[in-house]
């Protein structure tokens, strides 16, 4: 299938015969063995590996967001952490294949007052409509966020009215969220239990917020659903997303500390936000793990470029590149040439671009930073689907290399404890 992401460890430099190495170590077929057959340390959140072909509520989420499509110019998305950073990055990722549609904000994933409040303030006279997303449904954040809104809605359109704008997703049974929304009757999609909040991206948490965006959510599925096809079947050291997670390992037993993922494309930010939350809360535990760490060229060349040239040699770079990216402008020509740009004119800014990943790469790989290349074949959702699969099954198989359950987040929990009892929350007084 031709959206299926490609992986290049060409230039790798010092890294390179040390990841082959582990690429060919038994060690690391038994890591992949251990994600397919669904056994090991969290296996019992291992759900996320059938959700590309598992489709059962997809038709009432569809329809659902279609006739609230209908019904509004804006979708406010609630939720923080894996609650909300995968349909974020999907959602920029591909927004230049859509015309029109509801303006999508997020919100519930800070808590700055002055900025909530300048997006109630922008809400005004428009046609709103909620997706309150929350895995747990008590997390402080969004709870917050979905209280204002709420108020909003209801003060705006009425209390039935608003009840109708409003789409709940959360746990099917527990939580302060699922009782809310019981008793206001909203319109519900669960979270599955064996789906941590981070590999969710395929589930209502993604898909509803995308689908109201008019995102191709099948499309998105199909591409995941090849690149599944392709992690869960044959000679694990074969599979390019099992030798990505090798070549992290290689890096984390040389020393390494920091993997910088760095792309060209703006439009791929959150991209990479999504995934400083997959490995971050999948590795960073008993003391293991590459710290993720993000930049977005060319624009980050002019500020942490020195650093990535000269600094410590702690990183290994990688570069998410995207083959055929949505065309841009030409630049125009000239004839004064006050600028000294007219060697550039008729060229397109994508050809300018395209010039500087060998750019950096060469120079970075020069500065000794080891360098692979994970490429897209389009920006389009099939692609990006493909993407985010080929990230989730090489943090599984990175994070049983490592040493550790890759599926929990205790970290996460104990900040969330100290903030309820340093604001009084009942139960959670010293
Ligand atoms: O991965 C995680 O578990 C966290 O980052 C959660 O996604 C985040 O804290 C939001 O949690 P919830 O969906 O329960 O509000």
């Amino acid at each position: 299938m031709s959206s299926l992401v490609s992986y290049s460890s060409e230039r790798l430099g010092r890294l390179h015969d040390d990841a082959e190495r582990i690429v060919a170590d038994p060690a690391v077929a038994v890591a992949t063995q251990s994600i397919r057959e669904r056994s090991g340390a969290g296996s019992e959140m291992l759900g996320w590996l059938d959700l590309p072909s598992k489709r059962d509520d997809l038709s009432r989420l569809i329809d659902t967001a279609t006739s609230l499509r209908e019904e509004i110019d804006t979708l406010v998305v609630i939720g923080i952490g894996g609650s909300y950073l995968g349909a974020r990055a999907v959602l920029e990722a591909t927004a230049w294949r859509r015309d029109g549609g509801p303006t999508v904000f997020f919100a519930g994933h800070h808590l700055e007052g002055q900025e909530l409040g300048r997006l109630l303030k922008s809400l005004e006279g428009r046609e709103v409509a909620v997706n309150v997303i929350s895995k747990s449904g008590t997390t402080t954040e969004p709870a917050i966020a979905f209280r204002l809104l709420r108020k909003f809605l209801e003060d705006t359109y009425g209390p039935e009215k608003a009840a109708k704008r409003i789409v709940a997703t959360t746990d099917a049974q527990r939580g302060a969220l699922r009782t809310l929304a019981d008793q206001k009757d909203y319109v519900t999609f669960a979270v599955p239990d064996d789906v941590g909040g981070r590999f969710s991206v395929l589930t209502p948490v993604g898909l509803f917020p995308l689908a109201v965006a008019g995102c191709d959510v099948q499309a998105l599925l199909d591409g995941a659903a090849a690149e599944a096809a392709r992690c869960l079947e044959g000679d694990a050291a074969q599979v390019p997303a099992v030798r990505y997670a090798a070549l992290r390992h290689a890096a984390h037993l040389q020393g390494s500390a920091v993997e910088v993922l760095a792309s060209f494309f703006p439009s791929l930010h959150s991209i990479a936000e999504w995934w400083k939350q997959l490995f971050g809360e999948s590795e960073g535990k008993q003391g293991r793990g590459l710290f993720p760490a993000a930049v977005d060229y060319t624009t980050d060349l002019h500020s942490m470029g020195q650093y990535l040239q000269d600094g410590r040699r702690i990183l290994v770079e990688t570069f998410v590149d995207v083959a055929d990216p949505p065309a841009g402008p030409v630049i125009p020509s000239d004839a004064d040439d006050l600028d000294g740009l007219e060697y550039l004119a008729g060229r397109t800014v994508d050809a300018v671009n395209r010039e500087a990943l060998p750019a950096v790469a060469d120079a970075h790989g020069d500065g000794g930073v080891p360098c692979q290349v994970i490429t897209l074949p389009d920006a389009t959702e099939a692609s990006v689907g493909s993407l985010l699969f080929f990230f989730e099954f090489a943090v599984a198989v990175s994070g049983r290399l490592l040493g550790v359950n890759p599926f929990d987040q205790p970290g996460v929990e104990a900040y969330k404890t100290n903030l309820f009892r340093r604001l009084g929350k009942p139960g959670f007084a010293d």
